[in-house]
């Protein structure tokens, strides 16, 4: 793990020691390209103005063509910025010319985005790569991500999104890596390490941050933005875990939630940001606020003005303000009030300093000229692994009567506007892709079926053409039908309050299904749907997400059977939006759900979820059988043998759980501890081990205290978190 030197240490110490007040509060503010030009309303605004219709789209038009970007050039000279939002590489070395050679410190700005999952090359989303179950497949796309933005001179990614997400109406379940804590940690390991760490020494690496922290993902109601209440036990043994894992993994920053957590906005939370993260987990960098959040406190009512929130912030640990201009404007007074001390202060630029250091952006500020344009043709390594990422997260959810693979020389009417639309695949917050690199589905199916057609029949938005339905359900022997969500409706405030298939995407397959031809559902979505009539009228359903530039590619491989699906749910999928939020780790109640009434049951819903947690089928299938649990001292040996049932070569997810049977807390009836991928041939049997520390069998309480506990304890080992076979020890 990389880490600061002593010299490295000290040079900190000296730079610091010739900074003024201004220029340490400099260090403290980020800000992003602002558009001036004739009009005088924040750009917010005007994205509000043109939302809500104040604004028709050819004024807006307008108004854009006349308008400058505005760097803040003059800022970065005086030394009050230290870090901004910028990816074009000839912008970043423009500017940090300015800070390095202009600035009476020449010291140097960190440039972040948002690469949440891939640069230019764009890999599946989060929720569909933390399906894969391989945390080595998700350091190798964080490692390519990282190689093709600092090219780009982006050193900083907002990423990884570590955000445990239970309530599929929340927009945002798709930028992180689901609802296990188990999974999520893995997930954070393996983003850290390949953000992070280079494979040889000249490989580049760029600082991870993590976000956002913390409990956004439990946000009311699954609403973007919405309050969270959350029981500490529930804080420390579930939302905490993969900040961290990430954070003994090396991560150097972290960006705050926008939410409060218990009352308290996370942006001036002091517990979370000194007292957890920064003492208890000992992040080595610096926090950053999500971008504008220091004011919406102001709005959270619990700030009285910008002054108030940045004061706030600042002593709650709050080290770097995104966006507001509220550190710039309002902290030197602040502490000449004697409202923020001065330590406050240093220790924020020191942090800040110390992440540039780390990064080398001391002695290596400016982008290479010769790397700059290194990936505009994305190498044949990252267009292969986009595709591997890609196949490989793919879910087949059903496949009742074999229908898949499809031959490839079947008739095939491949129908939903989706399925056309390359720009469609990289899901929401993608933002550095180019469209050429992009392939749809429809141009993947092309090439492994000689004899499909393409109908567009409607999709998500919009209505269905009904003759187009017709002459589908006449062309084809069998139908692929692509249905899902567009890009927009799931990311950032993309909350959904019924998340069945939108628009009248139900009607178009009941259309199709009337034909008599087998449809087969390729879903294109940022979230868990709510999939109970689909489920119950459609033969096969395959879940591909947003899968990245090679969507179209990987789904047409799994469809003619090239590539065997092994793909398994990162979020358990309800069966019906009023389910929400479910998932498979929830707590005991008195009243376990069955089908007796007074239990903990909805009279009109299933009892439990459609798909669960860790779900996914093949063309083959496998069987799960003797079970052992080996007492080894301090060690808990797991032993399991895994049948390859079917006719050809497969891999399954073997999953390991536990569940504290009877504690002086209320725990989940099964939590997810260790998880492996067996690859087997058709008939082959390997028997699987894993080895599980007891003291894994603890938990913390509600004052962050770790329990170990005697009592009786089950392991379960399956294929998901529902299909398990179980023994049971007793601990002492
Ligand atoms: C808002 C989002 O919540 C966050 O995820 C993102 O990193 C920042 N904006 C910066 O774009």
């Amino acid at each position: 793990m990389r880490q600061l030197t002593e010299a490295q240490k000290n040079r900190i110490e000296e730079i610091l020691s010739r900074m003024t007040l201004e220029e340490k509060i400099g260090q403290m503010n980020q800000e992003s390209p602002s558009i001036v030009g004739g009009f005088d309303v924040p750009f917010s605004e005007l994205i509000e103005m043109l939302t809500d219709g104040r604004l028709s789209k050819e004024e807006f038009g307008k108004i854009m063509s006349t308008s400058q970007q505005d760097y803040h050039e003059d800022d970065i000279r005086a030394g009050r910025v230290g870090s901004l939002m910028v990816q074009d590489p000839a912008k970043v070395n423009e500017l940090q010319k300015i800070a390095v050679e202009e600035s009476r410190l020449g010291i140097p700005l960190i440039f972040g985005l948002d690469v949440i999952h891939g640069f230019k090359t764009v890999f599946p989303i989060a929720i569909a790569e933390a399906g894969t179950f391989d945390p080595d497949l998700m350091r190798k796309t964080a490692r390519m991500a990282a190689r093709e933005s600092k090219a780009a001179g982006v050193s900083w990614h907002f990423a990884p999104m570590l955000d445990i997400a239970r309530d599929a109406r929340w927009g945002r379940v798709s930028e992180g890596p689901g609802e296990d804590p188990c999974l999520a940690s893995a997930f954070a390991t393996a983003k850290v390490t390949g953000l992070q760490e280079g494979e040889s020494p000249d490989d580049p690496y760029v600082a991870a941050c993590l976000k956002h922290y913390i409990g956004y993902g439990a946000c009311e109601s699954g609403r973007d933005y919405n309050t969270v209440n959350m029981a500490m036990h529930v804080f420390y043994n579930h939302y905490l875990k993969p900040f961290k894992a990430a954070v003994d993994a090396g991560a150097q920053t972290v960006m705050a939630a926008f939410n409060d957590l218990n009352g308290i906005p996370c942006t001036v939370n002091k517990f979370l940001l000194r007292d957890i993260l920064k003492e208890k987990l000992g992040l080595p960098g610096f926090v950053v606020s999500d971008a504008n959040a220091i004011r919406e406190c102001i709005n959270h009512g619990i700030a009285t003005d910008d002054f108030d929130a940045g004061v706030q912030a600042a002593l709650a640990g709050m080290d770097m303000d995104m966006g507001t201009g509220i550190y710039k404007n309002q902290l030197q007074k602040a502490v000449e009030e004697g409202k923020v001390p001065m330590e406050v202060i240093d220790e924020a630029a020191r942090r800040i300093l110390s992440v540039k250091m780390w990064l080398g952006l001391f002695d290596h500020p400016y982008v290479d000229e010769a790397s700059m344009h290194q990936y505009d043709v994305l190498p044949q390594e990252h267009l292969d692994l986009a595709l591997e990422a890609a196949e490989r997260s793919i879910v087949l959810l059903k496949n009742e009567g074999d229908i898949l693979p499809l031959a490839p020389s079947a008739k095939i009417s491949v129908i939903g506007s989706l399925a056309d639309q390359p720009e469609e695949v990289v899901g929401a917050w993608a933002l550095s892709w180019r469209k050429e690199d992009c392939v749809s589905l429809w141009s993947g199916i092309q090439k492994e079926f000689a004899n499909a057609k393409y109908f567009p029949c409607g999709g998500p938005e919009g209505g269905l053409n009904e003759e187009e339905i017709t002459e589908a359900a006449a062309y084809g022997d069998v139908i692929v039908a692509v249905l899902g969500e567009t890009i927009a409706m799931s990311g950032e405030a993309s909350s959904r309050a019924d998340i069945t298939l939108p628009g009248k995407q139900r009607q178009i397959l009941e259309k199709l299904l009337e034909s008599g031809k087998p449809v087969v559902l390729v879903l294109m979505n940022g979230r868990p749907l709510a999939l109970e009539w689909e489920d119950a009228h459609v033969p096969a359903i395959v879940e591909a997400w947003h899968l990245g530039i090679r969507m179209g590619d990987a789904v047409a491989r799994v469809l003619c059977g090239k590539k065997n699906p092994e793909g398994r749910l990162s979020s358990s999928f309800p069966a019906m939006t009023g389910q929400c939020p479910v998932y498979y780790n929830h707590p005991n109640t008195g009243r376990p759900a069955s089908k007796s009434k007074f239990t903990s049951r909805y009279l009109d819903a299933p009892l439990d979820s459609l798909y669960p947690f860790g779900y996914g089928l093949s063309y083959t299938s496998f069987d799960f059988s003797n079970l052992n649990v080996r007492d080894q001292g301090d060690v808990l040996m797991i032993g399991v043998e895994v049948k390859n049932t079917g006719e050809r070569a497969g891999t399954t997810t073997a999953q390991l759980y536990t569940q504290d049977v009877a504690a002086s807390l209320v725990r989940p009836v099964k939590e997810l501890k260790r998880f492996a991928k067996v690859t087997l041939e058709a008939g082959e049997i390997m028997r699987v081990y894993f080895e599980l520390p007891k003291n894994e069998l603890g938990f913390f309480d509600n004052e962050g205290n770790y329990r170990l506990e005697e009592g009786l304890f089950r392991i379960y080992v399956g294929q998901n978190s529902r299909e398990c076979l179980m023994a049971e020890i007793w601990e002492k």
